[in-house]
Parts: structure tokens; sequence; C-alpha cells
């Protein structure tokens, strides 16, 4: 859909909001029935909210925005991001832009394998229960593919079985078989979990062990995204500080991300800042994707830093970024949330593996953004300036007050409540 469109789009952030959506249109992101829905105070009804989840009593509403200037494997993407927190957006979107001027962001998905668990417990020979599944490989295999036929003729099933014995655990010694399982565009779950269920009694019959949990794992390390991108020194500098004081700046936030779980966690956290607010405007499970994300990090046994920054031969700054993305773009709610199906056609994605590319990407600008500004003017002057406005709309501002308000906090450098309503109070009396 967006292959000729460019997401470079000057002055996005200063349009209203009625104008931001006529430009999309004009520039052809967005259609009429788009337009429509996106106009709309709420898109979910309350009717279908009712169908999804059990209790329902309303619908939650959080703000989604576009990231700008994306360019992911020489394609410009307009990222839509569903988050509360400000500058996020902004930070996602200004980094694109840095990293344009190295060529955007290059980006693969592995094929989209899932791995399903089986705890087999009771078994007298762990070791000879493993040897006799290994030997009964093809049937389990053939078995798996009968839980999904749909999924077996699009290329999906079974594709690998691997058995591990857990030597030592608070109540003894047991078998773990995994499913090795490709759900095509899926996020996967209920494929995965279906397909265990289906070879539980085959596994207890080969092994004669009891098969106890039978779930899949969100640590999907055969399913892993990975983005690079370049940013040219240049592109780095501002305001008194050089391109390559910037630089070396973020390669030392990065070293401390790498030898201390302390900051590596909170380095990780600005990355999922990006990572989720796509996972959630896409309608994926957001928990699966953290889960999997933060496991990964500790892989090695030290929980350490997602991403790699360091320095090129030319000393531009190069960064990537590799983690488990399991995320679909059929299935759960996905096509049920109005405004994921709007998301995932914004984006133009035609596979799941497609939609992890821009994910991961998007996981590595908001990296980015954050070592900046930290290694920099620090995090609070531009995040004042958005949070400023949340204050003034908690305060109780509407319509232009919003704004002016905002602006006068940041002015006064206090930007607080007590001090929002206290402005408010008098400019009211005043009227
Ligand atoms: C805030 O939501 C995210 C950061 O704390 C990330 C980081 O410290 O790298 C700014």
């Amino acid at each position: 859909m967006s292959e000729s469109k460019s997401s470079r789009i000057g002055g996005f952030y200063n349009l209203t909001l009625a104008d931001r959506l006529q430009q999309l249109v004009d520039l052809g992101w967005i259609d009429d029935m788009d337009l429509q829905m996106l106009s709309r105070q709420t898109t979910l009804t309350t009717q279908q909210a009712d169908h999804m989840v059990e209790n329902v009593i309303g619908l939650f509403a959080l703000p989604m925005g576009i990231a700008i200037n994306f360019m992911i494997n020489g394609r410009d993407v307009l990222v839509p991001m569903v988050i509360e927190e400000p500058s996020v957006i902004a930070g996602a979107s200004f980094m694109a832009k840095l990293a344009r001027a190295g060529g955007g962001f290059q980006a693969q998905a592995d094929p989209p394998i899932m791995i399903g668990q089986l705890q087999i417990l009771n078994l007298n020979d762990p070791q000879n229960a493993r040897l006799k599944l290994l030997d009964k490989k093809d049937e389990i295999l053939n078995k798996a593919a009968h839980a999904d036929p749909v999924l077996q003729s699009l290329g999906g099933g079974p594709k690998d079985i691997e058995i591990r014995i857990i030597e030592e655990s608070p109540y003894g010694k047991f078998l773990v078989l995994h499913l090795l399982y490709d759900v095509r565009d899926a996020m996967g779950a209920n494929a995965i979990n279906t397909a265990l269920e289906k070879i539980a009694p085959m596994v207890e019959e080969i092994t004669g062990g009891k098969v106890h949990l039978k779930i899949l794992s969100n640590l999907a390390d055969r399913r892993l995204a990975h983005a690079h991108c370049t940013i040219p020194t240049d592109q780095l500098g501002f305001e008194g500080y050089s391109g390559e004081e910037v630089r070396d700046g973020i390669l030392n936030a990065w070293a401390f991300a790498v030898k201390d779980p302390y900051r590596a966690a909170t380095h990780n956290k600005g990355i999922m800042n990006g990572i989720d607010a796509v996972v959630i405007a896409s309608g994926n499970d957001w928990r699966a994707v953290e889960a999997g994300a933060h496991a990964f990090a500790a892989r090695s046994g030290q929980y350490t830093s997602l991403s790699t920054w360091e320095k090129d031969s030319q000393g531009n700054l190069a960064g990537s970024l590799e983690l488990p993305l399991a995320v679909g773009i059929i299935g759960g709610a996905t096509k049920v949330l109005p405004m994921a199906k709007f998301a995932l056609k914004l984006m133009g994605v035609q596979t799941a593996q497609e939609l992890a590319e821009i994910i991961v990407s998007v996981g590595l600008a908001q990296n980015l953004a954050a070592l900046r500004a930290l290694s920099s003017e620090g995090i609070q002057r531009g995040h004042m300036t958005l949070h400023a406005r949340q204050i003034a709309l908690s305060a109780g501002a509407q319509g232009d007050e919003i704004e002016k308000l905002a602006n006068e906090l940041v002015a006064q450098g206090v930007i607080r409540i007590d001090r929002a309503e206290q402005i408010l109070q008098t400019w009211r009396k005043s009227f």
C-alpha cells in the first residue's frame, strides 16, 4: 500500500489533529473510510468488547500517534504507536530522521517458529524416555500436523522436536519436550497449545510418564527480529554538543547497560516503550513480547542490554537490536479491534515477519532517542514540555487553554499540578 509514499512529513507535529488527518488523506496514506473511523470518539463498541473479555463494564482508550520519517529496508513506513507517555512518538520520529541520513533501518525477522513445551513427570529413566521420543519423532510431528490442517497447507505446522532433561529441581528430575512449530502469520499461542494437547497422549504412551504442563514458551528465541542502523556522526551534534561528544556519550551509556542490570532494566524499558507501542497498536499481546524480551536479555545468566552500540570504521554510530518478537497479523485481536486493523493496513505489512521488522526498528530508534538525550541535555527538557500538557489537562484546562497553560508552565520552569491550577484560576477570574 505504502510503496511510493514518503514518511517524511514536515511540520506534522504542529498541525491540528484535523489537519494531520487531512494531510494523511492528501498524501495518500489513509482513505476516506479511515478518516471517518479515526474521527469517531470510539472505534470499538461495548458490544464488541463484551465478546472479547469477561465482565465488561466499559472501554479504556489510549492515544494513538504516528511516528514519521521511518525508512525500513528501503521502504517508507508510517508507524502507528499506542502509548500514554509523552516524548516517545516524538523521540522515535526524530531518531528515524537521523537514521534516514545513514540509509534508514535494515531489519530481518526469523521464520515464525514458536516453541511449545510439554513437561513429562514420573519417569524412572528419563534418558531412555528421551531416546524413545526421538525415535518416534516423525510420528509425533505427524500427529501435531493434524492439529491445524490450514496452517499445514500454508507451509506452517510442526517442524521439529527437542528433548531436555532437567536433572535437578525442587521436586526431582523431569523431561521437557519442545515442539518447534511454524505459526506463519499468527502470534501462534492457540495453534501451538492445541498441537501440544493433541500430542500429549502419544507422548505419555511412548514414555510411560505423565504429561503435566502443555503450553507455549514466551522465550520465543527461534523467532528473533533484528534491526541495525548507522547514524552519521554529523547528525548527532546539536546546541553546543558535537556529534563526536554525543556519539561517545551514547557508547558510554550503552557500556553502563551492558554491565549493570539496574541500568539495563531502564535501558531496555526505553526500548520497550517503542516496541510495546507498536505491538499494542497492532492488536498483539505485549505481555508475551515483554516476557520474551526480558528473558532473552538474561540469556547469558546476567541481565544485560538488548541493544548494541558501536563506532564503525568511519567513526559513525552503529546500532543494532535483537529480541524475540512473537507477533501476528492474523488471529487474536488483530482482526477484531478496528484500530488494530487500521494500524496493520497503514504499515502495509503482508506478513508477521514484516511487522516484526518494523517493531524491532522502532525499538532501536527509541533506545537511541533515550541514550542521545541522557548523554547530552538529559531527558527532562523535552519530556517536560510534553508532560506540561498532561499537567494542564489534569488541572482542568480545556481547548486553547491546554497549550497556553503548558507553555506557561514551561516558561516558569515549574511543571506541577498546583501551579497549573493557580494559573488557570487566575486566568479564569480575569475574564
Ligand atoms: C523512560 O520511559 C525511558 C528511559 O528511562 C529509557 C532510558 O533510560 O534509557 C528514558
